[in-house]
C-alpha cells in the first residue's frame, strides 16, 4: 500500500518536474536571464523546491561553458621548488600538469586543462600507486573522484550578492562549509554573525553556506535543505557526497561560483559552520588595509612549515606513496579571509594543482603558486583561548574568530557581546 503511494508520489513528481522543465524552456526564450532567476527565486508559501532546483541545474548546464576570460596566470618558482620531484602519485601528477601548463602557447591558455572523470578506473591507480591495498578505504574514493570536477549545481542563489540597485557591490562574502544535517549550526550562524544586510559606513555582508550531498542517503534532509534554501536563500548545494576528502572539490566549485555570481566581493571569509566570528572586528580590520594589502590579502592563523602526518590513524593522514615534502604556509581552515579579486586567479590555478586531501593544504598551495604570502592575524584562534576564557565575551572583542563554538554558545556569546550592560 505504502509502496503504491510513493510510486504515484514519483509519477506525479516526475510530470511536474517535466512540465517545469519545459515551461522553464519556454520562459527562457521569452525573458533574459535575469528574469529567469527572477521567477525561479521568489520566496512564497507554496511548496516548489524541485522547481528551483530544476530549473537551476538546466540553467548552468547550458551556459558553463566558460563565459569569462581566466587571468593570465604564472606558476611561482618557489611553489615549483616546494614540490619535489619523486615517486610520490601527487607529486609526478603535479609535475606532469606543470609541463602541460609550461607547454601550452606562451602560457595564453585557451582554456585549462580538461580532467577525465572516470571514478570506476581503480585499475589505472593501482599501476600507479603500488601500495594503494594499505590506503584508508576512504582514500580509495578521494583517488577514484580526484579527477572529477564538475558536478552540478542543484541549488544556487544567482541573485546572492545583488543589491537593490542591481549593483553588486558586496564588502564581505561569509562562505561557509557545512553539510547537509547541521541545520542548527546553520541557524546559530544566520542569527548571529552571519547575520546578512548593510554594516556600519555602508558596507555590505552576504553568507553562502556550501553543501554536498548527504551521504547519509536519507531523502528527508535533502528535502529539509531545499525548503530551508528557499526559506533563506543562503544555500548552495551540489551533486556530490559531503566528506572530509571531497572538501578540495568544494573549494574548487566554489571558485567557479563566485565567478558567475559574486565577482566583485571584496573580501571572502571562508570557514566552518562551527566557528565564532566577531564580524565588526573583521569589517574594521578589512577596511583599516592599505590598498595593496587589499589586493593581495590571504590571512588567518597561519601554519608553517608542517609535514604530512604518517599515521595511518589520524584524520590527516597522507600516505608517503602518495604526497612528499612539506607543505606550504597555510592559514586554519576554520576560517580565513582572502582578497575576492584573487578568485579568478586561484580557480585558473586550481586546474594546475590536482586535489588534496586537505583543503587547509590545498588553499596554501594555490595561494603559493600564486606568489601570494600569508600574513597571520593574532585574532584568529582555530585551536580555541584558554578555557576559562572562552565564555568571556570581553576577551572575545579583539579576536576575529574562534574554533569552536556549538550553536548554543554560539548564540549565548554574540548576546553578551552585543548586551547594552557590558563593561569591559
Ligand atoms: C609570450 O608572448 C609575449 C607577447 O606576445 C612575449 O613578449 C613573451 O616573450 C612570450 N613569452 C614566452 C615565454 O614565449
Ligand atoms: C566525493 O564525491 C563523489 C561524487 O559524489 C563521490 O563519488 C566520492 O566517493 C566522494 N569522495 C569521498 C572521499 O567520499
Amino acid at each position: 500500500m505504502k509502496k503504491k503511494y510513493m510510486k504515484l508520489l514519483i509519477v506525479a513528481l516526475a510530470s511536474s518536474f517535466c512540465l517545469v522543465i519545459f515551461f522553464s524552456k519556454l520562459k527562457d526564450v521569452e525573458h533574459k536571464q535575469s528574469d529567469l532567476a527572477k521567477i525561479t527565486s521568489v520566496p512564497d508559501s507554496t511548496p516548489r523546491k524541485p522547481t528551483t532546483v530544476a530549473v537551476r541545474s538546466i540553467k548552468k548546464k547550458t551556459h558553463s561553458v566558460m563565459p569569462y576570460e581566466l587571468p593570465h596566470l604564472t606558476i611561482s618558482e618557489t611553489f615549483r621548488k616546494d614540490i619535489p620531484k619523486n615517486g610520490a602519485f601527487w607529486n609526478r601528477k603535479f609535475h606532469s600538469l606543470l609541463r602541460q601548463f609550461d607547454s601550452t602557447d606562451n602560457q595564453t591558455q585557451k582554456g585549462p586543462h580538461k580532467f577525465h572523470c572516470q571514478p570506476d578506473s581503480f585499475e589505472l591507480i593501482q599501476t600507479n600507486i603500488q601500495d594503494v591495498h594499505s590506503y584508508p578505504p576512504l582514500y580509495a574514493k578521494f583517488l577514484r573522484g580526484m579527477e572529477c570536477r564538475d558536478p552540478l549545481l542543484l541549488i544556487d542563489q544567482p541573485d546572492k550578492c545583488m543589491s537593490e540597485n542591481g549593483e553588486d557591490q558586496i564588502f564581505l562574502l561569509f562562505a561557509i562549509k557545512s553539510i547537509p544535517g547541521h541545520f542548527e549550526s546553520r541557524q546559530a550562524v544566520r542569527e548571529t554573525w552571519g547575520r546578512e544586510g548593510l554594516y556600519d559606513n555602508g558596507l555590505q555582508v552576504r553568507t553562502v553556506f556550501l553543501l554536498g550531498r548527504s551521504s547519509a542517503d536519507d531523502p528527508k534532509i535533502d528535502k529539509l535543505v531545499s525548503l530551508e534554501a528557499q526559506q533563506f536563500q543562503d544555500i548552495l548545494v551540489w551533486d556530490f557526497h559531503e566528506s572530509f576528502y571531497n572538501l578540495t572539490l568544494k573549494e574548487h566549485v566554489f571558485f567557479k561560483w563566485m565567478l558567475d555570481n559574486c565577482p566583485h566581493a571584496s573580501f571572502i571569509f571562508k570557514g566552518d559552520d562551527d566557528v565564532f566570528a566577531n564580524t565588526l572586528a573583521i569589517l574594521n580590520h578589512l577596511k583599516s588595509l592599505e590598498p595593496e594589502q587589499a589586493m593581495a590579502l590571504y590571512t588567518g592563523q597561519i601554519i608553517s612549515k608542517a609535514n604530512p602526518l604518517r599515521d595511518p590513524k589520524i584524520k590527516y593522514y597522507v600516505p608517503q606513496s602518495f604526497y612528499e615534502g612539506t607543505y606550504p604556509p597555510y592559514a586554519g581552515g576554520g576560517g580565513f579571509i582572502f582578497s575576492g579579486n584573487l578568485v579568478p586567479s586561484l580557480y585558473h590555478v586550481s586546474f594546475y594543482i590536482p586535489f588534496f586531501p586537505i583543503d587547509d593544504v590545498y588553499n596554501g598551495m594555490c595561494f603559493k603558486a600564486l606568489g601570494i604570502t600569508p600574513t597571520k592575524h593574532e585574532g584568529f584562534k582555530t585551536f580555541d583561548i584558554r578555557e576559562q576564557d572562552r565564555e568571556n565575551p570581553c576577551v572575545h572583542q579583539d579576536l576575529l574568530l574562534v574554533h569552536q563554538r556549538n550553536p548554543v554558545q554560539t548564540i549565548r556569546l554574540w548576546r553578551n557581546m552585543h548586551s547594552i550592560m557590558l563593561t569591559c
